[in-house]
Parts: C-alpha cells; structure tokens; sequence
C-alpha cells in the first residue's frame, strides 16, 4: 500500500499539542504549526489496524509487554541496523525523557556532573536540573555551515563528570554523527569512566548520503552504554508514550531498573504495546517512503531558502524532520525574532535560544507536514523578511 502524505488531515481539537497549545504557547492561533515534534501524517495502516483490533476487546485490565513486542524490536534494530540486542538487555520505558531523568538519578549522585552537547533537545537540560545533577555544557561547533563536536573540549568536561548525554542523530542541529566521532567519544568515556546514555530515537529518519552508527554497535561489554530507542518519531506515535532502554551491562541495568521501580513506571498501557509491536514489525515500507517524502521536503525548502531568502541560511540536514534555520542574517535580537516570526510570518517555530548556547538567532522548523503547508509557509517566510527591508 502507498501512503498518501499529501492527505489533509485537520488536527485542530484532536487535543493535538502543536494545534491546541497555539494561543497558549504563541498567544495566537494564527500561526501554521511548524514546532513540537510529531508529524502532521496518519501512521501506517498497520498501526492503527492493530490499535483497532485492541481496542475491539472492551477490557483495558493491567497489562504486560508480550514476548512478541521484544521480538519485533529486536528484528527492527537487525535488520535496520545492523545491531543485536539481547531480550535481556532491554527495558521498557513510558518515553525517552523520563528515561534521561531515570538515568540521571541512576547514574550520577546529586551533584555529581552530567554533560551536554547544546545545542540541543530543552529536556536534556532540564532532566539534569530537575534530578539536581551538575550540567556540564560541551557545545557543539558550527563551521562551515556544518556542527562538529568539540572532542578536546570533551575531554575537560569528562574528567569532572560521570555522564554524557548524547544525542544521536543530533536534534536541532540534524547531524548524523559518523563512525569517527562516535569512536572518540566512546574513548574518552574509557578514559573517564563516563557512563554514555545516547538518545537515538531519530535514528532511522536518516537521510541518503548519510549512514547512521549505533554507538552501541562500536561498543564492547566493557562500555558503560545505554541506548534510548523508540518507534515514536519514526511512526508518529509520540503520544502513545512508549521506549525502550537497551542497557548490555547489568550494574547499569539493576540501577536503572530499581530508580524505575522507585516510581512505578514498569506499567504497559494496552494502546502503546499494540502500536509499538506493530510499528517495528510492519512498518518498515511505511518509512522507506515516508524518508522519500521528507527528503523532497527539505530539498524544497533549501532550494526556497536559498531562492528566495537567502537571508535565512539552512543548515544542511543528515537526519530528522527538523531543520536548523540559521536566521543571523536577519539581524533581530531573540525576543524579536520570535516575535517576528509569530506575528509577520505567521509561522509558529522553535525559538533556537531555547536550545541553549549557540541556538541564539535560530530557529528550528518542523517539515513533518503536507508539502502544501510548507509552501505556504515558506511564502509567509518570504513575504515577512522582504517587508523587513
Ligand atoms: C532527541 C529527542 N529525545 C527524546 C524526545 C522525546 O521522547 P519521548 O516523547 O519519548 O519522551 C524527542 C522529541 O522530540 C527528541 O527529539
């Protein structure tokens, strides 16, 4: 079956964050919704067939993860990435951030310091605040129109810190890291004894031209690595809330397991279970064609960008539907530039200050969407920057 991407499917009162938060986030509801990321498309058939079939039987008791859901996991990340995993390896999880949270607590006392590569994810921030842990910032470098990690930088940090948070592949900024980078990284964590918990829920929206690497794959049983996953972004099923943790080394496993206990987070929800089984199991000819649809997305809108206003710089993405607007050009202050774009554009974004040093004078928009409403607001775009002059 061929997906249709360009369907019209109107959100607005579906309780949908990126309609039915405007006014409260924007102070308007006139602004095409280009922020939060969940896709504006249906998910595979697959998915909502198997949600339909569970919910055909009228009781939601308590429920458990099924060996089938493992196993669906399991062969997703083999055939997809080339990457085994253990069966008793994996956790399950209600989300990626209240993992990052978990393994804060888990693997860091108070106090003790965990680093970031901003400019990134706000939760990777503020899941090391809210957990009293220390931030320790390494920030990524922009040269050249493309982000590296600082690795010498890194290595200061490691020294005084027991964990790295990375994000791989890297939002905002769209980097897929190569197998180079990653190396080093996983060095200097063996240098400094440095647990890495690496966020890789955008690993399969990669785009031709770059390959993504599981650090997990370059790793040995010695490594203190943890690997986040999830169908969520990949499928559109972030509001069903479910992930995985894969966590090879059993200390780190029994300490996240009982920081896990300590809050009761070890509940199925019947809905989650079903959609991400079937996600994993069926939906990998959904993807295939849903990356061509993204991939003409973005080659739209830098081909626009770099058209029509080229005061606005695309920093060219390896991965994920978010692109990393640079909009120095523009010459606005932060609060202006966000009041820019909400009140003459009329397109709601992500404020790159909120991604922490380096996102000042960014923003971050959302092409999960009909190539229609791209047009439309990129023409939005066009029309507010050239009154600007
Ligand atoms: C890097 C990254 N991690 C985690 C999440 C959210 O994960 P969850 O909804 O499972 O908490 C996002 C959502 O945008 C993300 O970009």
């Amino acid at each position: 079956m061929t997906a249709d991407f360009d369907q019209e499917l109107p959100r607005e009162h579906t309780g949908s964050v990126k309609f039915d938060a405007r006014q409260a986030v924007f102070g308007t509801d006139d602004v095409i919704p280009m922020w939060v990321a969940d896709m504006d498309f249906a998910v595979p058939e697959a998915i909502s067939r198997a949600l339909m079939m569970r919910a055909s039987h009228p009781v939601f008791g308590y429920s458990l993860f099924p060996d089938s859901l493992y196993e669906a996991m399991i062969r997703w990340f083999q055939t997809r990435q080339e990457w085994t995993i253990e069966r008793d390896w994996i956790l399950m999880a209600p989300g990626v951030v209240p993992s990052l949270h978990g393994a804060a607590m888990a693997f860091a006392g108070p106090g003790e310091g965990i680093i970031i590569q901003p400019p990134v994810y706000p939760p990777f921030f503020s899941s090391v605040k809210k957990t009293r842990r220390r931030l320790i910032e390494n920030p990524l470098v922009l040269e050249n129109g493309r982000y590296r990690m600082d690795l010498d930088h890194l290595e200061r940090c490691a020294a005084d810190a027991r964990v790295l948070f990375l994000c791989s592949p890297h939002n905002p900024v769209g980097r897929v890291w190569d197998r180079n980078e990653l190396e080093a990284v996983l060095a200097i964590a063996r240098r400094h004894d440095l647990t890495i918990v690496s966020d890789d829920v955008h690993c399969d929206l990669v785009y031709p031209g770059a390959t993504h690497t599981m650090l997990a794959g370059l790793a040995t049983a010695q490594d203190k690595l943890v690997t986040a996953v999830a169908p969520s972004k990949t499928f559109n099923i972030a509001g069903l809330g479910l992930s995985a943790l894969v966590v090879p080394d059993p200390t780190l496993r029994h300490g996240l397991k009982q920081v896990f206990e300590s809050m009761h987070m070890a509940q199925a929800n019947p809905f989650s279970v079903a959609a991400f089984e079937a996600a994993y199991r069926e939906g990998g000819p959904w993807l295939d064609e849903l990356l061509a649809y993204l991939q003409e997305n973005y080659r739209f809108a830098c081909d626009y960008l770099r058209d029509h206003v080229p005061q606005i710089e695309l920093i060219e993405p390896q991965g994920t539907y978010l692109l990393w607007l640079d909009c120095r050009k523009l010459g606005l202050a932060d609060d202006e530039l966000k009041a820019f774009f909400i009140q003459r554009a009329k397109v709601g974004m992500n404020p790159g200050s909120s991604f922490g040093e380096g996102g000042s004078g960014f923003m971050r928009m959302n092409i999960g969407t009909r190539r229609a409403v791209l047009v439309q607001a990129l023409d939005q775009i066009q029309r507010a920057v050239s009154a600007l002059r």
